[in-house]
């Protein structure tokens, strides 16, 4: 007999590509980091008004003060360690994070201090959770190109094997991709592998200039790309991945319903994107990826279409292909024993 969808959702295993450390923070570890390092979070009745954000820049504008925090190395271990665990609780095995180096640099905190207490999470996650993970600094689209290149230079300086690429985000609306075509050749020429927040509140333009001048094959959100019939049937054709967060839509975008037949994420994966589902920011919007990938239940996807969207997390991962393989022909066999006769 096939087993209740939630517990479905909970025992397939997942990878996770879109998530960001500061936004994985759950409000109890803020108020004691805000209290450990005397940073004054605005007064609020409830600590729910401190999460209610009508769109992308009065989002930022939290995530901006939660992330002045965080300041030594015993608290990117904590946060680090917390947001891991939580993922593999709701069956994640494999996360790709991203973590935000000029939120913190701009408070006096060394890029090194960061990956020393990041990487030392993902290490004692891995032990105790048993989840493996890796790590993409991504560059505040709003400070521009030039800081975006010493972003670049302070990566490649500082490499571990565990930095596996880097990312683009905050407000895409008025700061476009367009002018970090050159810091991106020079990042994917140095191995790095690369993706971009494109398409959220930005127009489908966004994505296309994401793909063709910054060479991503993965792009963060995407959702407008629906505005935009020859771009989608392009994405389809080119295996282009989305990682979608269907949560993140109803604070930041125009789709503000997850059950409405014209949702971005349900014409995405109907049209036969290559769509996984994410967090992004799991601790600022109270969610979690059980959670999520409940929503896209909610939007009429069966097991089968849930279980091709977890696969296409592992496709789209940055992981060798010999890995790859291995690991898909696994999680595709406990995907079928899951999803039942
Ligand atoms: N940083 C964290 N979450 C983000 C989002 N949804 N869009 C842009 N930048 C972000
Ligand atoms: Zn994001």
């Amino acid at each position: 007999m096939a087993v209740e969808i939630e517990s479905f959702v909970r025992m397939i295993p997942k990878a996770e590509l879109h998530l960001h450390l500061e936004g994985a923070i759950a409000a109890p570890t803020v108020v004691e980091l805000a209290r450990k390092h005397g940073v004054t979070l605005p007064i609020v009745r409830e600590v729910s008004e401190l999460y209610d954000f009508p769109n992308l820049g009065a989002f930022l504008k939290v995530y901006d003060l939660i992330s002045q925090s965080v300041r030594d190395a015993a608290d990117f271990h904590r946060i680090t360690y917390e947001a891991l665990g939580r993922s593999a609780s709701c069956g994640a095995r494999y996360v790709e994070f991203f973590f935000s180096p000029q939120a913190h640099l701009e408070f006096g905190v060394a890029y090194s201090t960061m990956l020393e207490g990041i990487l030392a999470g993902m290490r004692d996650a891995e032990r105790d959770h048993r989840i493996l993970s890796r790590l993409i600094p991504a560059h505040n689209r709003e400070l521009g190109p030039a800081k975006g290149e010493e972003f670049l230079d302070m990566v490649l300086a500082d490499r571990p094997d565990e930095v596996i690429g880097i990312g683009l985000d905050y407000n895409e609306l008025p700061y476009p991709p367009d002018p970090y075509a050159a810091m991106y050749a020079r990042a994917r020429a140095a191995g790095l592998r690369v993706t971009a927040h494109a398409g959220e509140n930005g127009p489908a333009e966004n994505v296309r200039t994401a793909i063709g001048s910054l060479g991503c094959r993965r792009i963060d959100h995407g959702y407008h790309v629906v505005d935009d019939p020859a771009l989608m049937a392009l994405c389809r054709e080119d295996g282009i991945f989305f990682t979608c967060c269907p949560t993140t839509t109803l604070f930041t975008t125009p789709w503000r319903d997850l059950t409405a037949s014209d949702h971005a994420i349900r014409r995405m994966g109907e049209f036969g994107l290559a769509i996984t589902i994410n967090t992004d920011d799991p601790g600022m919007f109270r969610t979690d990826l059980a959670a999520e990938y409940l929503h896209v239940a909610g939007m009429g996807f069966g097991r089968d279409e849930l279980g091709e969207f977890a696969l296409n997390g592992l496709r789209a991962a940055w992981l060798d292909d010999v890995t790859k393989s291995a690991v898909l022909a696994d999680w595709s066999a406990q995907i079928a024993l899951a999803a039942g006769p």
